[in-house]
């Protein structure tokens, strides 16, 4: 049975911490799937760490779909949250809409968004027609280029409307929401004043559970690795390692071996060379 809302709930109300981790493929799910991660994020960052482009704005929802379709077929157990991508929820009509896909083609449980009191009608409306909406406060990357890719909410007016905007799309209804690239005891005080969970990445240890994106924790994107995240395997360098054997084997003869090939026996082989020799016509009847 996949993890429910009230199972999120009742892990902040029991204070047991909530991992979540992105997924973007088959086999990724797969894997998640042999873990108790209860969360899994198809988030836009495939953007950047699927996609190679510098930012998650030229993300389409057809692309998250695409992906949410393939997590799905690999995950059971865990909450599959699938990101509405940048300008896929600028009405609450276009917001339906793309949530419906993400949720009737995709197959996830709940979608994300990102901002805050501007968002809350929208969050309501998606919510009082059953679909769960997570939100997404602080740095929101579909912003980066109004607002840079910084730490956010480090002024008292900021740090203000943080709180303000957590606390209304609390009341719109969304089930939990990740804090992005906000100080560690501003996310804290937020956190203690919801009563739904708070999720962090670069938000510190008062959060009520944290996000890390898939490539971040297990050393496989090199472009760029922010402070927030840590490696907890260097894939990249295994699977460089792994490559370079292989090639090294192809160009030496010692990949394949017979234990990787079929066989025919020389008889059948022969005649079948020979009738196809003679279809070749008279040089190749002569080569046989
Ligand atoms: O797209 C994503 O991976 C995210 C996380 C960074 C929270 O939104």
């Amino acid at each position: 049975m996949r993890t429910q809302l009230s199972d999120i709930q009742r892990m902040k109300d029991r204070a047991e911490r909530l991992v979540m981790v992105t997924a973007y493929d088959y086999t990724s799910a797969q894997l998640i799937d042999r873990t108790d991660i209860p969360l899994i994020l198809v988030g836009d960052s495939l953007g950047m760490v699927v996609q190679g482009n510098s930012s998650t704005v030229p993300v389409t929802i057809d692309e998250i779909v695409y992906h949410t379709k393939a997590v799905m077929r690999g995950s059971s157990k865990a909450l599959v949250v699938s990101d509405l991508p940048f300008l896929s929820y600028t009405s609450p009509e276009q917001a339906i809409q793309n949530a419906g896909k993400l949720m009737q083609l995709g197959g996830c449980g709940a979608v994300k968004l990102e901002g805050g009191v501007n968002m809350a009608p929208t969050v309501r409306r998606l919510v009082d027609l059953g679909i769960p909406v997570m939100g997404h406060l602080g740095f929101t990357p579909q912003s980066v280029n109004q607002i840079g890719m910084r730490v956010q909410g480090k002024t008292v007016a900021h740090a203000r409307q943080l709180l303000e905007d957590a606390l209304a799309l609390e009341a719109a209804g969304a089930f939990a929401i990740v804090l992005e690239l906000i100080p560690a005891a501003l996310a804290k005080a937020i956190t203690e004043r919801l009563h739904i969970p708070t999720i962090g990445i670069g938000a510190g240890v008062g959060c009520d559970g944290e996000v890390q994106v898939w490539h971040d924790i297990l050393g496989l994107y090199s472009d760029h690795l922010p402070r927030h995240t840590k490696r907890y395997a260097d894939l990249g360098s295994t699977i460089e390692q792994a490559l370079n054997q292989y090639a090294h084997e192809v160009r030496e003869r010692s990949f394949p071996t017979a234990a990787n090939s079929s066989v025919i026996d020389a008889k059948t082989l022969a005649e079948a060379l020979g009738e196809q020799a003679v279809s070749l016509g008279s040089n190749a009847k002569l080569s046989v």
